[in-house]
């Protein structure tokens, strides 16, 4: 194995920083490439969030081309928590000193997000000449980043004597619907020349597109998992971009997320009431116990109890769950959920919560412990999303031993495994079709199997338990990708045995 030199460039990273599954694969990568002898470091934007206390600022302010002038900012260094994977956050007060990540609230994008990215994207390439630092490999992530391997191909590569001449870009895609959508009146900003304002470029649809520029420009691509990496490159899942997804498709590789292991462990995490693991579930009855006691549920231990934590978008098909709920709870069930978003969505399942008495809780907002404590009380998990690049909740469940329930599509197909009641095999219950009805009957089924067939279902919960999920393998696939962008850019394209 060649040990190599990563800078990842994100928009988030846990607990820094953290949105979604973006941030927490942001953080979690690095730390087991660096296990495997990589030097994987981070940066990202100082959020007005991100207390600064505790780190170093660099002496020196960094400059960074911001269309046609140059904007300055100031460079902490520090520590991802816990571990020796160095961060590095560009703090521009102008930019970045807000209390978002992406959108304001009411999920209104603000009028600056390209300059606020294009300065995050080229700002790391400054960064790296800053520290005297040539990474071999430059990982960019989603739209918001997705300019960092444009600048390289232009204002690196393309001059023989920059310092990051011979790094190589990998863009991975957590999510194809959103790609970073700008008016081409916007695009001096960018600072790059306007020949790249084409079809197979930067344009779209007449509109400006990050993602799409970034699909085109990246040495090599991933997606978060084998099956979305396979369904982006249709029609029906290629969010308009499936034809260059199919053009870039001999560089596209869909290497499965882990999840952290340490965080999400339930012989030893601190949210919880009690502690168990797959040879002893007495601890999760307790933590059962706990949570219908923390959200007034009726404290029962024969009910099935089902359990949600999402962002409430039509991806993760909460409308639907909208839809299904009271079939959902005519089954006799109860129903704790956790999330944030859509703002219809919210306000319907805060007045159904008022009034579901004791059988059906939702706590809007966003609650880490909760989420724990969500994963470890509940039996079942609902999870039917439209689409899933990867989908992290699902693993946390098996981890827990609380069986998802999940529509097959993307990362939740490829990590839960359909029960099966002659053979008694199965992590979880999957539905294909998704509407109310489908969503109701797949609940019933796995209500049936809780309360009838209990000896399958504790069979079940004990093979998710002891599923691996850590990031071990992803961190080996993404170092064999590092490589492979790296033999491209010496011009060899021989095809490395790669998964798809
Ligand atoms: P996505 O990034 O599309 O939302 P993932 O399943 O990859 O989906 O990751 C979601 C992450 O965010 C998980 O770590 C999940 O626990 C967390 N999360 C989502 N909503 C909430 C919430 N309301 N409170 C706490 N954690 C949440
Ligand atoms: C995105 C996807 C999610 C994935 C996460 C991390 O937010 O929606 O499926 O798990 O990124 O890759």
């Amino acid at each position: 194995m060649t040990r190599r030199s990563v800078l990842f460039v994100a928009p988030e990273c846990a607990p820094l920083a953290h949105v979604g599954g973006l941030g927490d694969v942001v953080a979690a990568l690095p730390i087991a490439l660096r296990k495997e002898g990589h030097d994987a470091r981070i940066v990202l934007p100082r959020y007005r969030f991100i207390s600064t206390q505790g780190m170093t600022r660099h002496e020196a302010p960094l400059g960074v081309p911001l269309g046609s002038s140059e904007a300055w900012c100031a460079v902490f260094e520090t520590k991802l928590p816990g571990t020796d994977v160095p961060v590095y956050l560009l703090d521009h007060l102008g930019l970045y000193d807000r209390h978002y990540v992406y959108a304001g609230p009411g999920g209104i994008a603000p009028i600056d997000n390209l300059a606020r990215f294009s300065f995050l994207s080229r700002g790391a390439l400054q960064l790296c000449k800053h520290l005297s630092w040539k990474p071999d490999v430059v990982h960019a992530h989603d739209w918001p980043t997705a300019l960092a391997p444009i600048y390289l191909n232009e204002f690196e590569r393309a001059r023989g004597t920059s310092s990051l001449g011979n790094t190589a870009s990998v863009l991975t895609i957590h999510n194809l619907a959103h790609q970073g959508v700008f008016a081409p009146s916007d695009f001096g900003v960018t600072g790059l020349p306007r020949t790249l304002v084409r079809d197979d470029g930067l344009l779209h649809d007449r509109h400006l597109n990050l993602l799409k520029g970034g699909l085109y420009h990246a040495t090599m691509l991933t997606t978060v998992s084998p099956s979305y990496a396979k369904e982006i490159r249709t029609f029906e899942g290629g969010c308009e971009l499936d034809h260059v997804l199919r053009f870039r498709g001999g560089d596209l590789v869909g290497i499965l997320n882990g999840i952290d292991e340490r965080l999400w462990d339930p012989s030893n995490d601190k949210a919880l009431a009690a502690h168990f693991n797959a040879d002893n579930l007495e601890g999760k009855a307790e933590c059962k116990r706990a949570l219908q006691k923390e959200l007034r549920l009726a404290q029962r231990s024969d009910v099935p109890l089902i359990g949600i934590v999402t962002r409430l978008t039509w991806q993760k098909g909460s409308d639907v769950v909208a839809l299904a709920l009271d079939r959902i709870l005519a089954q006799g069930t109860q129903v704790a959920m956790l999330g944030a978003g859509d703002p219809e969505l919210e306000e319907f399942f805060r007045v159904r919560s008022l009034l579901g008495g004791d059988r059906f809780r939702m706590v809007t907002g966003y609650n880490d412990g909760l989420s724990h404590r969500i994963e470890a009380g509940a039996d079942l998990f609902l999870m039917p999303s439209r689409f899933e690049p990867c989908g992290l909740n699902q693993m946390y469940s098996q981890r827990y031993g609380t069986l998802p329930i999940v529509r097959a599509t993307g990362g939740l197909d490829d990590t839960v495994e359909q029960c099966d009641e002659q053979s008694g095999e199965g992590t979880g219950f999957k539905l294909w079709h998704l509407s109310p009805e489908s969503l109701a009957d797949t609940v019933s089924w796995a209500v049936h199997v809780y309360r009838d067939k209990p000896a399958l279902f504790r069979a079940m919960q004990r093979r998710a338990m002891s599923k691996k999920f850590g990031w071990e393998k992803a961190a080996r696939r993404y170092a064999e990708v590092y490589d492979w962008a790296l033999a491209r850019l010496s011009g060899q394209y021989e095809t490395p045995n790669l998964p798809l």
